[in-house]
């Protein structure tokens, strides 16, 4: 069962069938994290999805849907009909709050729903034969022990056909790793000093953070309460490679249909020389397109 609901009802859905999708106007976009999901990270996944997936008709998913940001992308700018939003956390009620201030859009379009559900939870027995599952900077998070269920889970969501397109950055083991640059700018500083040198690094940081890093639950948070949910989520990182997730993913049943491992250009230190092979250090950034 899901724990909280997000979705339009019979009312919503006559008024958009009559008068269609409510204006918005990207040019009052004055939040950088607001820009960067509704514009890089929609583009990329509609860039990944098509021409296979047609977003006017296709049922997708997105697993780890965090505020839905990218989710309305796809159905302002793409023309996406039905996208269902799962996560563990309830950021996508902001949803329609942030879309009246960034885009003057009045209502979201009833192409949108969204889901809580709890951490493992399966959902393939109440979400069958979709076209398309999408994921971005999630797997990373995901429990270990849970990545292989989970994976096996949207698999079966998936009709015969159906594709997955997943993306992580940044991967553990790359310079930023750690998820933490917005405190700590030294590259691969959470492999060279301990979690207690890493707290005080947080702690000790004062000024302003790079806007498109800083997600809609600072305001919850405030700027103390935000570097403790900053650090234990670096803590639950799940420390995933490309590799492992590739075999994951074979494993729950899934074909490769396109694979692209991005890489940075940093000399490595000198410290993790011979302790993490090299393509895995730099490796940052890692797009699956899996096919069921
Ligand atoms: C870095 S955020 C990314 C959110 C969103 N995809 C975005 O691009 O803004 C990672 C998201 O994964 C969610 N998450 C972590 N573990 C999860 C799980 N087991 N099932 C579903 N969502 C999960 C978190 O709650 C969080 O919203």
């Amino acid at each position: 069962m899901p724990l909280a609901q997000l979705k339009p009802n019979w009312r919503q859905r006559i008024l958009e069938r009559l008068r269609g999708v409510a204006p918005w106007n990207a040019a009052r976009i004055s939040d950088e994290w607001f820009r960067a999901h509704f514009t890089y990270a929609a583009d990329l996944v509609h860039a990944w999805l098509h021409p296979g997936v047609d977003l006017r008709s296709a049922r997708l998913l997105n697993f780890g849907c965090g505020d839905g940001i990218t989710d309305l992308a796809l159905v302002l700018r793409y023309g996406a009909t039905a996208i269902h939003g799962v996560d563990i956390r309830r950021e996508y009620a902001k949803l329609p709050r942030i879309a009246r201030e960034q885009l003057g859009l009045a209502r979201l379009p009833c192409a949108l729903s969204f889901e809580t559900i709890a951490p493992g939870a399966p959902l393939a027995g109440r979400h069958k034969d979709l076209d398309a599952v999408l994921s971005w900077s999630t797997f990373e998070h995901v429990q270990r022990a849970q990545l292989l269920p989970i994976l096996r889970d949207l698999h079966a969501c998936l009709r015969p056909g159906g594709v997955f397109f997943m993306q992580i950055e940044p991967l553990f083991y790359s310079p930023f790793g750690s998820h933490l640059r917005r405190y700590i700018e030294t590259p691969w500083q959470h492999l060279l000093v301990d979690e207690d040198a890493l707290w005080q690094a947080i702690q000790a940081h004062q000024g302003t953070l790079d806007a498109a890093e800083v997600d809609f639950g600072f305001a919850d948070f405030g700027a103390q309460g935000y570097k403790k949910f900053v650090f234990d989520e670096y803590l639950a990182l799940n420390r995933l490679t490309a590799d492992e997730l590739l075999d994951l993913a074979t494993q729950a049943g899934f074909s490769v249909l396109r694979e692209e491992r991005r890489m940075v250009d940093l000399p490595i230190p000198a410290a993790l020389q011979g302790r993490y092979p090299p393509e895995v250090l730099l490796n940052n950034e890692l797009l699956l397109l899996l096919q069921k």
